[in-house]
């Protein structure tokens, strides 16, 4: 596994978009892993199991950003969509995880006055926009796999896809450090909320169990 870098030594001249994904590198990987290991796509049953996860753990983080943050920093909510292919699939909404909070998610406190909401925003709409791109990946699989009948909304959003191309010009230059590190923290707190619901929650199924494969 790569090495996790602390953001408080920012490469000069890095953009903000290269300090996030070095520093969340790590915790991507062992939340990809362990969303395959909970669920992954191979069977219909799998599928309903990955967006159900998916709804669960984006609840609270929509609602925390829209709590939260500026109007442009709030990106197109996904849990419509995603409630839209589980209705598809026959399967029930899971029932929600806990509400997001950064500073309660993370391991590491930030250290004192680096992490102001208005930063922790950008962090947070990084992952949930970034995260469209990996989207995009597993949509050709699950094309592939449900032989183009399974419902994707979700995993084709065109809106989120718009809304990320928006937030590269913001990210895709250098930060000062207080927002680099408000930032990050940010980020890791929302992955760590992913990887908690990934690897703890239990989420539609037995609903998704019925499913034929
Ligand atoms: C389920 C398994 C997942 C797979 C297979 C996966 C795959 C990928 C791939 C292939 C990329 C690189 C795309 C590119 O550079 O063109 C990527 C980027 C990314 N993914 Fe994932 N991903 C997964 C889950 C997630 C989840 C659940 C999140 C967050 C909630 C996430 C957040 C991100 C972010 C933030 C980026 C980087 C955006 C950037 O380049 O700035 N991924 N993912």
């Amino acid at each position: 596994m790569a090495p996790v870098r602390d953001m408080a030594k920012v490469e000069p001249g890095e953009s903000l978009r290269a300090g996030l994904r070095a520093a969340t590198m790590a915790a991507h990987d062992l939340l990809d892993h362990a969303m395959q290991a909970a669920s992954g796509w191979q069977t219909r049953a799998d599928y309903a199991r990955f967006l159900a996860l998916q709804h669960a753990a984006r609840v609270p983080l929509e609602a925390w950003l829209l709590a939260n943050a500026p109007a442009d920093l709030v990106p197109p909510a996904q849990t419509p969509l995603l409630a839209r292919d589980l209705a598809a699939l026959g399967v029930a909404l899971p029932p929600s995880s806990p509400p997001f909070d950064p500073l309660q998610t993370l391991s590491k406190p930030p250290s004192a006055g680096a992490f102001h909401v208005k930063h922790a925003c950008v962090g947070a709409a990084w992952v949930l926009a970034g995260s469209a791109l990996g989207n995009k990946a597993i949509a050709k699989q699950v094309a592939r796999i449900g032989g183009g009948e399974w419902p994707v909304a979700f995993l084709g959003d065109d809106m989120m896809m718009a809304f990320w191309q928006g937030l590269r010009a913001r990210i895709e230059r250098p930060a000062a450090p207080e927002e680099a590190e408000g930032a990050t923290r940010a980020a890791e707190a929302v992955f760590a909320h992913f990887l908690a619901i990934a690897e703890h929650g239990e989420v539609a199924g037995s609903a998704a169990e019925n499913l034929p494969a």
